[in-house]
């Protein structure tokens, strides 16, 4: 794909400090778009805009936390007053919490509530809102209307699966799922297009930080480096998911699944969801 798509686009994209947002960040800088780098991890979101200038991209890198509210209306209100309203959004920032559902405390639960779930919530509704605001203030254009926006919510191939070791990740992922397609009905008639995008396994830190409910610190270590060898021996790089993030802003696409297990818990959950509410029953092995 050529560099032209994004040109003079500006791109808002939260959790790209590391794994699929710093990716994403970097793809759609070399297409030609500024890029706002958001992550709790700043030095990390400076890392990303740094590599995204080496590209010949502007932007810049921003330090919040997306399940603060407070926080978010701010960052929001920074990038209109400072940049302008972005042209595309891709609320990828996320965490894992494993482990089942009857050790997965409240604190746990709001969590991952609060970063998976209110994170896309708010950067869905304040940066929508710009979006729909600008496209609103445009002279209407019957014969090509305006193009508004495009909002990415990275949810994952657990959206489509139930799990008994992912109760409340997939949880998290499942209302992403739903909230999207809701958001897109909402949007379509302001040309604003949204995205839920469905990875399986791929080679991120995200096992590295995955909380295991329900074991003593040293077994959460145990487990965290296992996930990780096994996310790394999948292999599957970020940059691919990247690439369908890119694809799906060019082509407006609803529902993207990634990768051999995206693919395959997308298409069971369409023919044959009972067996994969067998397959939910396998217990982690790990544990
Ligand atoms: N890696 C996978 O196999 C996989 C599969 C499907 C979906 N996903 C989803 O992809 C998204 C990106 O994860 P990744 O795999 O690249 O992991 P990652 O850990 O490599 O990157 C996540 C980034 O989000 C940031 N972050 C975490 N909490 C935050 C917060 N409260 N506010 C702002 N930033 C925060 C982290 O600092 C980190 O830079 C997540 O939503 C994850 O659930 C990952």
């Amino acid at each position: 794909m050529g560099v032209a798509h994004f040109d003079g686009a500006l791109a808002v994209v939260t959790g790209a400090g590391s794994g699929f947002g710093r990716a994403t960040a970097l793809a759609l800088a070399g297409r030609g778009a500024s890029v706002i780098a958001a992550d709790i991890d700043l030095p990390s979101a400076e890392r990303t805009l740094a590599l995204a200038k080496k590209a010949g991209a502007t932007g810049a890198a921003y330090r919040v936390d997306v399940a603060d509210g407070a926080a978010m209306e701010e960052f929001a209100g920074w990038v209109r007053e400072e940049h302008r309203t972005p042209d595309i959004v891709v609320n990828n920032a996320g965490i894992a919490v494993a482990g089942p559902f009857l050790a997965t405390g409240t604190a746990d639960w709001e969590r991952i509530i609060g970063v998976n779930l209110w994170g896309v919530i708010h950067g869905s509704r304040l940066f929508g809102r710009q979006m729909a605001e600008r496209v609103a203030a445009l002279p209407a254009k019957p014969d090509k209307p305006n193009f508004g926006g495009h909002i990415v919510n990275v949810a994952s191939a657990a959206a489509f699966a139930p799990q008994r070791s992912l109760p409340a990740y997939s949880t998290t992922k499942a209302a992403v799922l739903m909230l999207s397609q809701c958001l897109r009905a909402e949007l379509a008639g302001s040309r604003i297009g949204v995205t839920a995008v469905c990875p399986g396994f791929a080679k991120t830190g995200l096992a590295r930080s995955s909380i295991h409910v329900g074991v003593s610190a040293e077994a959460q270590e145990s487990l965290r480096r296992r996930y990780d060898k096994a996310f790394q021996w999948r292999g599957y790089p970020p940059e691919k998911v990247a690439e369908r993030i890119v694809d799906a802003i060019v082509k407006n696409r609803a529902v993207v699944p990634v990768n051999f297990e995206g693919h395959l818990l997308h298409a069971l959950s369409r023919v044959s969801p009972a067996s994969l509410r067998l397959i939910a029953r396998i217990p982690s092995p790990q544990r």
